[in-house]
């Protein structure tokens, strides 16, 4: 009886993609994967219909979805032409290392996590407002209109929503309830009209600041006037003959994910099978050591400097790899970060992946943090506010919320951006648009989206299953391997034990958005998570 239900949960991920021959939007909540779908039928382009999306995520999927918190877009346009567009969060201008410490040097539980004190200044509004004039096609009103409609009229809680909103504060939401939410809906209306100067100098910044200062916050109006989006160069890197663009600091997301694809390029994964003893083996001691070096030394580029260059360099990807035995886990007390020391400074989340039919791509991740951020909502603005300050290190060597252990480069200061690990990611081959990803879930998102990758290169899946197949991940500290049910056989995980590693079950994690394009008919395959089943792939 035992072995037929085992193998039940091990195969029961398999599913086909949605197909379409034109245009995909795939998102982790439906209403707004049709709000970007419309977009994209009326004639708008990829990233209209990010945009668009981004704001109905703002209301139908309000863990995750946001204008409380920040992210990151990447763009690709047909003609080949790249953007990244960098609108996280920046540390308030009074925030100093010490912000969550006691007199004695501890970190106070808490505080980088909840309230006032753990919020970052948002930068959702301003990164899709400068997405929209630089490459959309559309008025800013129009956009958001179905944003604020879902506001204002209300949307059907579906069985997947109200699991997500039993962890809302102060809300009791069912299934089957409509949910209206009236003053987002004015907030919204208040964006529509006067763009982003509602959100950093007039009535939203106002209300902020002024919750912000009555429980304990240092938010300011200058926090807010000051902020600013980047665009920045994405990282490159090449894999099996499949070209990859991906996030750059303050990201950690491209330089990790590329580092780690390095080390392992030289192994045939296809032969030894997905998940096998040897393909755990060599990627979980790739991911080790390629944590460790993220965590010790990236930060805001603004602030340090990071050896990106160092650790995309062949040669000290042959140097990791030689450095993994053969048949023994390396315990991470033994893994150095591998650059050694160098010169020192020099100064809940949701992912959508979007291809128009002309063949423009985005892929989008942005977040509040925590599932509802911080837990605040400022006055009657009807918005989470982020708690990104966690991404911070609070302490050297004091692991935050995703069990990260950091170090002094991803220190707290004003005006600084936390180190993220959010990863949205373009795929390209011979010049031609291949893959769109990304995903949310903390320090995992960067071997998230390294199994899709793999599960979709190395292993033939169809993006479908490669978004839904159990995942493993290792972050060099904690020194275990964490694995979802049915990512291994009994027996490959006796044998991991055998070489040494630590296995620890979690039940599920991240909700992988991904778009693969069918390289001879140039059809688009979606994949949505089976994670989040609210989710929608589709197009036309
Ligand atoms: O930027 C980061 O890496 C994190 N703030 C992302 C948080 C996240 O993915 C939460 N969702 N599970």
């Amino acid at each position: 009886m035992l072995l037929p239900l085992l193998l039940a949960t091990v195969t029961n991920w398999h599913a086909a993609p949605a197909r379409e021959p034109r245009a995909m939007v795939v998102t982790e909540q439906h209403y707004a994967t049709q709000v970007g779908v419309d977009v994209l039928r009326h004639g708008g382009n990829a990233v209209d219909a990010a945009v668009a999306v981004g704001y109905a995520l703002a209301v139908v999927d309000p863990c995750c979805g946001n204008i409380g918190g920040g992210g990151f877009m990447l763009v690709r346009m047909h003609d080949g032409r790249e953007r990244f567009i960098d609108f996280r969060e920046r540390a308030p201008f009074r925030a100093t290392p010490s912000l969550y410490l006691d007199k004695h040097g501890n970190v106070i539980p808490n505080l980088s996590t909840k309230g006032y004190l753990a919020v970052g200044v948002p930068g959702t509004v301003m990164g899709l407002e400068r997405a929209r004039t630089e490459f959309g096609t559309r008025s800013r009103a129009a956009l958001m209109s179905p944003a604020i409609k879902l506001a204002k009229d209300g949307y059907l809680i579906g069985p997947d929503d109200a699991r997500v909103y039993k962890s809302m504060p102060g809300d009791t939401i069912k299934a089957g309830d409509v949910r209206k939410q009236r003053d987002l809906a004015a907030t919204l209306t208040l964006i529509a009209r006067d763009g982003p100067n509602a959100f950093y100098r007039g009535p939203i910044a106002q209300a902020i600041v002024a919750a912000s200062s009555a429980h304990h916050g240092i938010l300011s109006m200058k926090d807010f006037a000051s902020y600013y989006t980047n665009e920045l160069t994405p990282v490159h890197c090449s894999y099996r003959g499949y070209d990859l663009i991906s996030a750059p600091p303050p990201s950690s997301g491209g330089v990790t994910l590329c580092e780690i694809l390095n080390v392992i390029s030289p192994y045939d994964f296809a032969r030894w099978g997905w998940n096998s003893i040897q393909s755990a083996h060599y990627t979980v001691e790739a991911e080790r050591r390629a944590y460790a070096d993220r965590n010790t030394y990236l930060g805001d580029p603004s602030f340090v400097q990071n050896p990106v260059a160092q650790l995309l360099n062949a040669r000290y990807g042959a140097k990791l790899r030689a450095s993994i035995s053969t048949n023994r886990a390396t315990p991470s007390s033994q893994v150095d970060p591998g650059l050694g020391p160098i010169a020192h400074e020099n100064a809940q989340t949701t992912s959508f992946s979007i291809v128009d039919s002309a063949g423009n791509a985005v892929a989008v991740t942005y977040t509040i943090n925590d599932s509802f951020g911080a837990g605040v909502i400022a006055g009657n603005t009807g918005f989470f506010l982020n708690d990104e300050m966690d991404d911070f290190t609070s302490k050297p060597g004091v692991p935050n919320m995703f069990g990260l252990v950091q170090g002094t480069r991803n220190d707290i200061r004003g005006g600084k951006r936390p180190l993220s690990s959010m990863t949205p990611t373009i795929v390209t081959r011979n010049g031609k648009l291949f893959m769109v990803t990304g995903s949310p879930g903390g320090g995992r998102i960067i071997t998230i989206v390294l199994s899709t990758l793999q599960n979709v290169i190395d292993y033939g899946m169809n993006v479908q299953d490669a978004v839904n197949a159990p995942r493993v991940h290792m972050q060099w500290l904690p020194d275990v391997v964490e694995y979802e049910p049915g990512a291994f056989s009994v027996q490959t995980m006796q044998q991991l034990q055998a070489m040494g590693y630590a296995l620890k079950e979690v039940s599920s994690w991240g909700s992988a958005q991904a778009i693969v394009i069918d390289p001879k008919t140039g059809v688009r395959l979606g994949g949505t998570d089976r994670r989040r089943p609210e989710g929608l792939a589709t197009g036309f």
